[in-house]
């Protein structure tokens, strides 16, 4: 690391603050968009399939044994958001600790994350919004709710398109209006998700916990303890998306305390919410019937008629609440995108922000037109392996910067410390290896294919162009 790229990317940082709504939020509602970006198709879809083939009640053990993970992770975000408060994240971090190849590798890397991720929550969007529609007799016809390629292949997926331009154009039209839009779809989404957990609790049958550990069937995973482990595999999913909450650092009020605030919050309450839900659903029916695309409703389903009315408002908290997950994951997008831009490896124009507005429209522009595509188009669920895989990899970057900056920069200003290091980063690097590792080795090839594409990009336009512009920024 050269420390001019770090002055620079903190000058930036200033930059940053003065075009863009420089406080439009505040730790509550930075806390909110965390929470927007985690609880969404994880735990309305991928709990039961956890539950049904890995761990049976024990998922509760996964969801906790995942949420400490998340916990080291964030830990590690939140001293190096507080330190850097930029946003670019992740990106902005290795650019400070690695330099500005690492830098690209990361943020090529985060598209993964983030635009791929938001489609498919906006596939996950439209699932939910077709069978809702159903439910009050308007049936969209099959050949346009689903992409052109894949097992059920119709002609596009409009309902994913939809809500993917919606998103994007509440978040071109100002931050502080869409965290106030999102303030109130989360807070109906846990209410609903709370109101699940209270009256859930009521019809929890004991049989339906017994056994909670269910005895290994003779393979790795096949319930029993490596059981549990691999649903901590597949529910970490559900707690993707924190680190979203770094990237509005650039507009937090007083970033370098409320940033953390978001970021722990965020992990505290979802992890909180996770156990318990998890525990009442698998208390309300049995594991064995959760192996359905909307297990808390079959869990509910279970109780019988008389929890009809929860049924629906389950339906009304997925819609409303996978709409605000896909915004605050393009939101990340944007402000990544941005922050590329700004510093030479995307064209000038992904980093131009409206005067009017005070939001980087190019960058939502361009995750507007990507995300259509991506969401409309493609056969997302092929992609659910690569968003997972690519965050994982931002998570170590992120965990190995803090121990890397502690040793050669340890006089910089650090709001927030990981305590007990080099523990904590040590649990949240391995977490995220041992979670790669799990992932099955096609993923591994197509991040390798992704990254080659992205070094050609690096070496074709990207690099020339960053050096001139980093050059200039650190005279
Ligand atoms: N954690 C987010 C979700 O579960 C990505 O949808």
């Amino acid at each position: 690391m050269s420390s001019n790229d770090l002055d620079a990317i903190l000058h930036q940082a200033d930059t940053d603050r003065g075009r863009l709504d420089g406080a439009a939020i505040g730790p509550f509602s930075l806390t909110a968009l965390g929470i927007a970006a985690v609880v969404g198709a994880g735990i309305f879809v991928t709990t039961g399939v956890a539950a049904s083939q890995y761990a049976g009640p024990a998922v509760v053990i996964s969801f906790i044994i995942a949420g400490f993970a998340a916990a080291a992770t964030s830990l590690c975000y939140a001293e190096m958001a507080a330190m850097i408060p930029a946003a670019g994240s992740t990106y902005s971090y290795a650019y400070a600790t690695f330099g500005g190849f690492l830098a690209w590798v990361i943020g090529w890397d985060l598209l993964l994350e983030y635009l791929f991720g938001g489609s498919t929550v906006a596939v996950g969007w439209s699932g939910y919004f077709v069978s809702a529609m159903e439910s009050i007799g308007i049936t969209i016809p099959h050949d346009l709710t689903q992409p052109p390629f894949g097992d059920d292949a119709g002609i596009i997926n409009l309902p994913a398109i939809f809500i993917v331009l919606a998103m994007c154009g509440l978040l071109a039209f100002g931050t502080r209006e869409s965290a106030r839009a999102n303030n109130a779809m989360v807070a109906l989404k846990l209410g609903i998700l709370v109101l699940f957990i209270v009256v859930g609790a009521w019809y929890i049958k004991d049989a339906n916990w017994q056994p909670f550990l269910p005895a290994n069937e003779g393979g790795f995973g096949e319930f029993g303890w490596t059981g549990v482990l691999r649903a901590a595999g597949v529910v970490f999913f559900a707690y993707i998306g924190f680190d979203a909450v770094s990237t509005a650092a650039a507009e937090a009020r007083d970033p370098k305390r409320t940033i953390p605030i978001g970021l722990l919050g965020t992990v505290i309450i979802s992890t909180t919410l996770y156990v318990a839900i998890a525990g009442v659903m698998t208390g309300m029916a049995s594991y064995k019937v959760l192996d359905v695309a909307d297990p808390l409703t079959a869990a509910v389903r279970a109780a019988g008629p008389s929890l009809d009315w929860l049924e629906a408002m389950l339906s009304i908290a997925a819609v409303i609440g996978l709409a605000a997950t896909v915004m605050v994951v393009f939101y990340g997008q944007t402000r990544i995108l941005m922050r590329m831009a700004s510093d030479g490896l995307l064209p000038d124009w992904m980093g131009k922000v409206s005067g009017k507005h005070k939001t980087p429209v190019g960058a939502t522009a361009i995750c507007a037109v990507g995300g259509a595509i991506c969401a409309g188009l493609l056969p997302i669920d092929a992609l659910a392996n690569l968003v997972s895989i690519g965050t994982l990899f931002a998570f170590v970057i992120v965990c190995s910067a803090v121990l890397v900056l502690r040793r050669k920069r340890p006089e910089l200003e650090r709001p927030f410390r990981v305590p007990a290091l080099p523990l904590v980063a040590g649990i949240g690097i391995l977490a995220a290896v041992a979670l790669i590792a799990m992932l099955p080795a096609t993923t591994w090839i197509r991040l390798i294919v992704w990254l080659l594409i992205g070094l050609a990009i690096y070496y074709g336009w990207g690099r020339a162009n960053s050096r001139a512009r980093m050059a200039s920024l650190g005279d």
